[in-house]
């Protein structure tokens, strides 16, 4: 029986399917290679998994998941029996220009896809949730107990809405499902949209780099390797449904955690050590906040590790040390 991971093609997506093939598992990977940035990245994350060990029990369907028609068409031929579930539209900034892009991925999708695992009854769904739902909350560390109904963008908006519509089909149909709050991911194959990214292309090209609120930022950098890890912990241990409380306060079969590094770290650090990384220094050029954006983020991870006994173990010196080579190799810079 098969594992689905949705949004193969994407950066996480991508980790997370290689990491599956690697322990043995069965793996359909959905994608819609959407242009939201180069799909030809995607395609070339796809052409790696291809050449990665446990390639032949990978298996690759090119659909819409708001498309409820299409994703169960090409799901016809083979049982699935868990979902990793990480399709959607990313980022805060784009989230203010093309709002419809949000509701139609991640509300419409992320429906489709419960409603996929209700049908299928699937033995587990974890889905991608995201630190944004913290929004302006100023008690750090963001702890998943606490509120989240003041999210400052659209795509904070949807991540949150995603965790209701879960709980109602948790509650509803005992569906077992887990919310992961992704932390600032970073690593090989990476976003091209996000800060890591734009800052090595940039301070190799010699081009001036945006920092935002005057620098005044801090974030919760989380190693791609470490968020591997604690999806595969999370998809192992389905939350039971005893009507005890989980994680996020649902007396269903329903739990969320934060997988972040749990050190929040200062925008001008990641900076210098991208300098150091590359050998250059970066042209900083100011900017106010932008809308939609938070201040500071930083993850309490106490429910994550005494449940999922997982700890993150990349350093943000050691990521940056890993992601530079691999974006130089990949670029020829
Ligand atoms: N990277 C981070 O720092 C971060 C932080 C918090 C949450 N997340 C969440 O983690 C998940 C994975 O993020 P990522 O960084 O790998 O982003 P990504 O954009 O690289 O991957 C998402 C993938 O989903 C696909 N996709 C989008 N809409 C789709 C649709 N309608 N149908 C089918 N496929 C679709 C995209 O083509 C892409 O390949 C997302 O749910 C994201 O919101 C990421």
């Amino acid at each position: 029986m098969a594992i689905l991971v949705t949004g193969a093609a994407g950066f996480i997506g991508h980790h997370v399917t290689r990491a599956l093939l690697a322990r043995g598992e069965e793996v359909v990977g959905l994608d819609d290679l959407n242009p939201y940035y180069p799909p030809q990245l995607k395609r070339d994350r796809l052409a790696a998994l291809a050449l990665a060990p446990g390639a032949d029990r990978f298996r690759f369907v090119e659909a819409d998941i708001a498309d409820h028609v299409a994703v169960d068409r090409g799901l016809e031929a083979q049982p699935v029996e868990r979902i990793v579930h990480l399709a959607a539209q990313a980022g805060v900034r784009y989230s203010i220009e093309n709002p419809r892009a949000y509701a139609r991925s991640n509300l419409v999708g992320h429906l489709n896809l419960l409603e996929l695992g209700r049908r299928l009854q699937v033995a587990h769904l974890v889905y991608a949730s995201s630190s944004s739902v913290y929004g302006g909350n100023d008690a750090l560390p963001f702890s998943v107990g606490a509120p989240v109904d003041h999210p400052v963008s659209l795509y904070a908006a949807t991540k949150r809405a995603d965790e209701l519509m879960s709980e109602t089909y948790a509650h509803l149909y005992r569906l077992p499902l887990t919310g992961l709050r992704f932390f600032t991911v970073y690593g090989p194959w990476g976003r091209p949209d996000m800060a890591v990214w734009l800052f090595t292309d940039a301070i190799l090209a010699g081009r001036p780099i945006r920092v935002f609120n005057g620098g005044d930022m801090r974030r919760d950098f989380t190693y791609v390797d470490d968020i591997v890890a604690g999806v595969l912990a999370a998809l192992d241990r389905p939350p039971p449904d005893d009507g005890a409380p989980k994680p996020g306060g649902s007396r269903g079969p329903h739990s969320l955690y934060n997988l972040g590094n749990s050190r929040s770290e200062k925008l001008l650090r990641l900076i210098e050590l991208i300098e150091a990384a590359c050998g250059r220094e970066a042209v900083r050029v100011f900017e106010p906040m932008q809308p939609g954006d938070v201040k500071d983020t930083f993850a309490d991870i106490t429910a994550t590790t005494r449940d999922l006994g997982w700890f993150p173990t990349t350093s943000l010196e050691g990521g940056v040390a890993a992601f530079v080579p691999w974006f130089r190799a990949r670029h020829g810079v």
